[in-house]
């Protein structure tokens, strides 16, 4: 045998018993986006490596060191996304989709990291991405945080998770803050480890979000930002807090939050879970007024978000016992016999799928005697096995067997069945068996 070749590290396959789950949150997206105005945008999963570079910042260790970049065969410097935002800007721009008219887009997908993999954090994921392009808030920003609320809530995570959220303020305010911040660390520049010292001078607000518990109470007396916030930040705060207060959700002012993108100003967000860990981040966005510009386009606010739809699927797994049935069919149809019995059975099944909307039927296929065949059937998970042997055949019948209660079995004509099964109460729960 040949030697086995396996998934590059960090890039998962979603295996039948998960997909549940993805569809489960894919159903919830469909059903809120829409609620909210929000349509789909899909967008190239390969882009020009300029594209992460000028929107996502030089200094961020998503550019320095965890783009999926190569140089194609016309020479050109490419990138996998690894996120949304700056191809869905680009994109918006491109087809003047922002031109006089403000746009709610979401999109959905796989996006690339070369982060060192571990629980929760992989070098293929998938987000949800929502972006408000042209409007300025504090209200869109409110509706954005409602609405990653209710899709939290919807999947049914709500009780996993806190709300922090933070003003970065204006450019000029955070570059005065800065200053600030760069001369408090100098001061103390004994006490910083070597990847603070490294964003001393690159990227000094990221000191802000480092987990080394040894720096902890050197950040704890830093400068804050919301004291040093600019007079329009801060009333554009208060605003979404004062939104956030009527609708009753609760949040945590986290003055240390940053976010390691650069693109961002004033509002930022994130939900947390400690169930998972270190990267227990679900959800994650803001503000983020300049890039639009950055990017060739006319000035133009914009705020978003993005779920990691991986971390989601871990809770919901983690949470429930029992794993999700998936989609469990409702019929195992039984051929045993010669091979006109087989042919015969195609036909009914076929039958059955054309007349008999949203039934899901397995068709033993491959043979095995009425015995094994009865097996899968069991293991199937089907409410009902369909027998058909030579005596049906020559009868013009076929046997409804209930696989899962004491109820007896009985003998339909052939052409009576998809009436039968219509009527039957499998369907009477709708998609039954899915998450
Ligand atoms: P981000 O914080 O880089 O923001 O990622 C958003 C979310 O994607 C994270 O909170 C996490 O749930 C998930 N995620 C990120 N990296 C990984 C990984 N390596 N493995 C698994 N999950 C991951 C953005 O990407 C921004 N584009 C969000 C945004 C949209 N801001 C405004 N609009």
């Amino acid at each position: 045998m040949s030697a086995k070749i396996r998934a590059i590290r960090g890039m998962n396959d979603i295996l039948p018993e998960q997909t549940p789950y993805w569809h489960h949150l894919e159903q919830v997206w469909r059903e809120v986006l829409p609620a909210y105005g929000y349509r789909e945008i899909r967008l190239p999963l390969l882009e020009k490596t300029e594209l992460f570079k000028r929107s996502i910042g030089e200094v961020t260790d998503i550019v320095e060191k965890e783009m999926y970049t190569f140089t194609d065969r016309n020479g050109d410097s490419v990138t996998l996304r690894p996120e949304g935002t700056a191809g869905c800007v680009r994109a918006a721009i491109e087809h003047g989709l922002i031109h006089n008219q403000t746009q709610r887009l979401w999109y959905q997908g796989a996006m690339f990291r070369h982060e060192r993999p571990q629980k929760g954090r992989y070098r293929q994921f998938h987000q949800l991405g929502v972006e408000a392009l042209g409007m300025e808030g504090p209200d869109i920003d409110a509706e954005l945080v409602l609405m990653s609320a209710r899709l939290l809530e919807r999947v049914g995570l709500a009780e996993y998770s806190v709300l922090q959220i933070n003003s970065l303020g204006s450019a000029a305010s955070r570059s005065s803050y800065r200053k600030l911040l760069v001369e408090y660390f100098s001061d103390h520049l004994d006490q910083l480890d070597e990847d603070s010292k490294r964003r001393l001078h690159t990227n000094p607000l990221r000191i802000l979000d480092s987990k080394n518990p040894q720096i902890q109470p050197l950040l704890e007396q830093a400068p804050r930002m919301s004291e040093h916030l600019d007079p329009e930040s801060q009333r554009h705060f208060q605003g979404l807090l004062s939104y956030l207060d009527d609708a009753g959700v609760n949040y945590q002012v986290n003055p240390r939050l940053v976010r390691g993108l650069d693109y961002y100003s004033r509002t930022v967000f994130e939900w947390v879970t400690d169930r998972l860990g270190a990267q227990g981040t679900l959800c994650a966005g803001g503000r983020f007024d300049s890039l639009v510009s950055q990017l060739g386009g006319r000035p133009t606010p914009a705020a978003g978000f993005a779920i990691g739809m991986e971390r989601l699927v871990a809770l919901l797994m983690e949470r429930d016992s029992e794993p999700a049935n998936g989609a469990r069919p409702h019929i195992y149809m039984v051929v045993a016999g010669v091979e006109r019995v087989e042919r015969r059975g195609m036909q009914i099944a076929e039958r059955l799928r054309a007349g008999v909307p949203g039934l899901r039927l397995l068709l033993n296929c491959g043979g095995g005697s009425f015995k094994s065949q009865m097996r899968r059937a069991d293991r199937s998970g089907a409410e009902l096995a369909l027998i058909l042997g030579e005596d049906e055949l020559a009868q013009g019948s076929i046997i409804v067997k209930p696989l899962r209660s004491a109820a007896q079995q009985l003998a339909v004509a052939q052409e009576d069945i998809g009436d039968y099964l219509a009527r039957h109460e499998i369907f009477s729960g709708g998609e039954s068996g899915s998450h």
